[in-house]
Order: structure tokens, then sequence, then C-alpha cells
């Protein structure tokens, strides 16, 4: 079969996507026997493309790469991405558009869309699982299509479907890690001895932190992930402004000197857990020691560490953000639909 693809969101994650399609396209054809073409390109802002015959990805990403917008080229579309999923019909649309946490729109809308008229659809975008994922599910199942997400938590480095699939049959007990990799830079930052308005301007220097960083220093992104990672392994029902949050904006570089002096480093841990019959999350600055997994993670990294009772603990370690990296979860998840379809 050959694969209509659609990507919805043409910025750091799309283009990485695209990237490694292009790339990669002899190999996953070779390997996986995975034959595509990308069928269109919606994005706002840098302009939306569609040719139904597929487009010419090595071509666009040059063009993004001097021009940052697609707008001259001859493919170019002034259709809404709406309409745009409606038309073109993919078999797989992959959507990494930057959403609203709160409201998890545009992404929402345009995962509902695609499900409906049938496009199995793959997502990096955390708004909408973290909001909706029993609704978008349920729509898929009733469009005998797959939604998947691996990309929400961790980027490419697996953690959603190794624990949803690969750990099938355990009971989750608890999972606690570093999910933001900003704050776990500005912390190691501070190890150096920065201290936290530097170490912040740091991490936006090298495009870890948004010029409002609010998101990340103050735990929203960790408290988003928090949920899905609750809703999702626990079978809890909650929302970001269920978890208990505190960032990390107010800890100095003393606080953390002195963890140092002691063994231990201060780290910024999403935790959920079972307390009883309730399932509890939560985002807040922890006095971890350095002979812990978590202890010894440095720089933009993530770790998380999953209790279970089959396998105790299992404590993964990998990047959480990054264009390459987050387009390879993207990636995964497609492999995995054309595996399913083909079983
Ligand atoms: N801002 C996030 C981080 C990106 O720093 O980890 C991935 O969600």
């Amino acid at each position: 079969m050959l694969w209509k693809i659609g990507i919805i969101g043409f910025g750091n994650v799309g283009q990485g996507l695209a990237h490694i399609l292009n790339r990669k396209k002899e190999i996953l054809k070779r390997r996986y026997d995975f034959e595509f073409i990308v069928s269109f390109i919606a994005d706002p802002v840098r302009g939306s493309l569609y040719n139904e015959e597929g487009l010419d990805l090595d071509a666009i990403l040059k063009e993004m790469a001097q021009k940052g917008s697609l707008k001259n080229r001859p493919e170019f579309t002034d259709k809404g991405t709406l309409e745009l999923i409606e038309l073109a019909k993919a078999d797989i649309v992959a959507e990494a558009t930057i959403t609203n946490l709160e409201t998890g729109e545009p992404g929402l809308s345009h995962i509902r869309k695609a499900l409906s008229v049938g496009s199995h659809v793959v997502t990096s975008n955390k708004g909408p699982i973290a909001l909706a994922v029993d609704e978008l599910e349920q729509i898929a199942k009733n469009n005998n299509v797959y939604l998947r997400y691996e990309a929400v938590v961790l980027s490419g480095t697996p953690c959603i479907n190794m624990v949803m699939e690969c750990m099938s049959g355990c009971d989750v007990k608890s999972v606690a890690g570093i999910v933001n990799g900003t704050t776990n830079f500005i912390l190691s930052k501070m190890e150096e001895g920065y201290d936290y308005p530097e170490a912040l301007v740091e991490a936006q220097k090298l495009g870890y932190a948004e010029a409002d960083p609010t998101s990340d220093v103050e735990g929203w992104d960790s408290a988003v992930k928090a949920a899905i990672m609750a809703n999702l392994f626990f079978g809890a029902k909650i929302k970001i402004t269920d978890v208990s949050r505190q960032g990390i904006t107010k800890i100095t570089r003393e606080d953390v000197l002195k963890a140092k002096n002691e063994g231990k480093r201060i780290k910024l841990i999403a935790e959920v857990k079972r307390q009883g019959n309730d399932v509890i999350a939560s985002v807040s600055p922890h006095l971890i020691p350095m002979t812990h997994p978590l202890g010894n993670v440095i720089g933009p990294t993530n770790a998380l560490t999953i209790a279970t009772d089959h396998l105790g603990e299992v404590t993964i370690i990998g990047p959480g953000a990054g264009r390459i990296e987050t387009g390879q979860a993207l990636l995964s998840d497609m492999l995995a639909i054309h595996r399913f379809k083909n079983a």
C-alpha cells in the first residue's frame, strides 16, 4: 500500500518529520515495506501546500531553510486546514501544531476532523491528548482508524507505547521523572554556578526555553504530561488543573549548591501514584540523591522511573524534545499503524 500522509503544523516538529521521511524514504521501503507520499502540509503561518500526487519534500525543506515560507511554491493553497483535511483524506495525518494547553486548540479540532474523515492520526500535541483522549479514541474507533501519540511525553524516547504496550499486564504503581528538559537544563547550569536568571537566558539562547518561559519554569508543561500519564497509565480522569504544581522559579543557586554538597540534586519531578482509591499527580522540585538514576540526569535530558509489580523499577533516560527526536516518535507511530494494518 502507498500511504498518503498529511502534515499539520510545519514548525520544528513538522519539519523534523519531513526531514526524516525525506532522508529515510528508501530505507523505510526496504526495511519496513513502508511506501508513502506526503500529499499536504498545512501551516497557517508558513503556508499550506497540496498535491494529491505527492509533494517534493526535498525542495520544500530547502525552501523552508532559505525563505522560511512556502508561499511561493507552485503547490501553495490558501485553503484552511480543516478544509484540507477533508479534501485530501490522507491515510495518516501527523498533527504537530503549537496548541494551547488549556483549550487543546487548534490541534483538538484538527485531530477530531482527521479521525472523522477516516484518517489515522499521529500527534505530538499534548493539549488534545490531556484534555480529550477518551473522546478522540472513541472517534477513532467509530471510524476504524488509529490514534497514536508516543511523542507527547519524552518525545522520541520510548515512554507511552513502552508502558501501554511493552509493559501491558504489569500494574504500574507509580511513575516519577524529569519530563521537562528546559528546567533540567536550567538546574544543571545553576549547579555550574549560574544564578537562575542567567541560566534561563542561556536556555533561551540555546532554544530550549521560549521567550515567555512560563510553561516550562512554572511546571505547566510537566503538569500536562503528568495528567496524560495519570489518565493513560492509571485510568484516571484528571485535567492539568488537578495536578498540584510548583515550578523552579524560587530555587536559588545556593539551594542547588547546598544539595550538591550533600550528594544530592534538585530536580523538577512529575509524579503520579495511587493513594487509596485515588490517583495523585504532582509536579514539584525534589531533592534526589546522585546515586539514584534520576539524580544523574544532567542538561536538557528527560528520564522516567516506572515502578511496576512484575518488573520492579524501570528507568528510561533520553531526549524529551527536539525536531528530529519528536519527528522520530511520529514516525514510529506511523510504522506501528502500518504494521497493524498489514497484520
Ligand atoms: N518545553 C519542553 C521541554 C518541550 O523543555 O522539555 C517538550 O515538551
